[in-house]
């Protein structure tokens, strides 16, 4: 019997990214095809152009397989950006007893549903749905802090969940661009959520942990408290803004702004030599010009200051019950911008890395070509398609099979899995 494929996809504002996943007997997927272009058909996150994200979608899915030899069908898509919000809810129960005859009121897979059913009976508005119900914690009478209740006794179940919620038509579009690409969507999957699966260790989640996704178009943060989600919150800037100063007030193309940017751009004053210089290409004819490096620092970062402050701001509302003990992590492709974790740590106080994905037993093949922040949210979503069709099949899903296997409750207890 052949093996599973996995094939995900990050359309990102500045790239679209795909990766085919083989995934063996024991649930670990080994790369075998990959494929990234440049996006030019979104807007922080969200599809302004359908015509332009389909063909970016068609190439990037014809160059993956024609390197892993395999026809794709069937994906599964990041979604994020401004549209995307999260917030907190609680549902209330009182146990039914899965023995019906007997008087113990044992907790049963229905009661689980049911408090997060009632957790989930919030008001969202129209243009909006939910993407993601995600259980933190439990309450079986008085006692707090349970991540599984599945058999406890009690009367009264409580459940604390993290809602995250799109626009309808912010979904519809994506989903209708890779549709249009001739390929069936599986489900969609919050980007940051991906990419924490990639870059985040089980003790920084545990511990409290900002993920900070920096891309082209919107800088996504993820806050985990006690190793579950519990603030989603997207800045409406990213890299995108640092290359276009550097075009304004250097007087440049985009595309020389850009290699720039990548090429000398830093926003930490000492990782700079004071006697660096960078060559400014001049316009229409005119003779290049070479200026101190730390001409484009003064330009890169207070771009970024403005987006760490923006961070801070929103940790700042959270009121978070206990502090962060697992610091910051920044993934995306702007994480690659020399100084931004000593400038991170700076502005927020608190530790921080680089989230690149981590080396893990569940993911093979080609892998050092990946490690990097931009490759965190594809292969982060790989990992959860797979986590979420359960690793307990070793069939090709048909579309009934799949449709069980990603059931609501199968999720939970995939979820369950993760903690105990
Ligand atoms: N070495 C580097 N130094 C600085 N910036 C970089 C580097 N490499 C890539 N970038 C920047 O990363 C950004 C793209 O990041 P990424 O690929 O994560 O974005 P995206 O997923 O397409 O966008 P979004 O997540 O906002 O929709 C671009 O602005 C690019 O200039
Ligand atoms: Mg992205």
């Amino acid at each position: 019997m052949s093996n599973r494929i996995i094939t995900s996809l990050d359309i990102g504002s500045t790239f679209v990214r795909v990766i085919v996943c083989e995934v063996d007997i024991d649930g670990c997927l080994k790369i075998i095809g990959s494929a990234e272009r440049p996006s030019t058909g979104l807007r922080r996150g969200v599809v302004v152009n359908i015509e332009a994200t389909v063909r970016a979608i068609n190439s990037v899915v014809e160059d993956a397989e024609m390197m892993s030899g395999l026809d794709i069908t069937d994906c599964w898509i990041g979604i994020g950006g401004s549209h995307v919000t999260g917030l907190n809810s609680r549902g209330v129960v009182g146990i039914s007893g899965k023995k019906k005859n007997t008087r113990d009121r044992e907790i049963g897979e229905e009661d689980i549903e049911r408090v997060i059913d009632a957790a989930k009976a919030i008001v969202i508005p129209t243009d909006k749905q939910i993407l993601e119900v995600i259980p933190q914690q439990f309450k079986v009478d008085d006692q707090k802090g349970i991540k599984n209740p599945l058999d406890m006794i009690g009367v009264r179940l409580e459940s604390d969940v993290h809602i995250i919620t799109c626009t309808v038509t912010g979904a519809q579009n994506l989903i209708k661009c890779v549709n249009r690409a001739g390929l069936r969507v599986n489900e969609l999957i919050l980007q940051t959520l991906a990419a924490g699966s990639a870059v985040l260790t089980p003790e920084e989640m545990e511990l409290g942990v900002v993920l900070i996704d920096i891309g082209g178009g919107t800088t996504d943060i993820l806050v985990y408290v006690d190793g579950t989600p519990y603030s989603t919150y997207t800045i409406p800037a990213g890299g995108t803004q640092v290359t276009s100063d550097i075009s304004i007030l250097k007087n440049i193309s985009i595309e020389n702004a850009e290699k720039i940017k990548i090429d000398n751009g830093c926003c930490w004053e000492t990782m700079m030599d004071v006697n660096e210089s960078v060559v400014i290409p001049g316009v229409g004819g005119r003779p290049p010009i070479t200026i101190p490096r730390s001409q484009i620092l003064t330009i890169v970062k207070p771009r970024m200051e403005e987006i760490f402050n923006m961070v801070s701001y929103h940790i700042d509302t959270l009121n978070l019950p206990r502090t962060l003990g697992g610091g910051v992590v920044i993934t995306g492709g702007t994480a690659q911008l020399a100084g931004i974790v000593e400038l991170a740590n700076h502005i927020l106080k608190l530790p921080a890395r680089l989230g690149s994905p981590l080396k893990k037993p569940e993911v093979s093949g080609f892998v050092e070509e990946y490690r990097t922040p931009s490759y965190a949210t594809v292969i982060g979503l790989a990992l959860e398609g797979e986590r979420r069709l359960g690793s307990d099949t070793n069939e090709h899903g048909s579309d009934s099979q799949h449709k069980e296997k990603t059931g609501f409750f199968k999720r939970i207890k995939n979820l369950f899995k993760e903690f105990t």
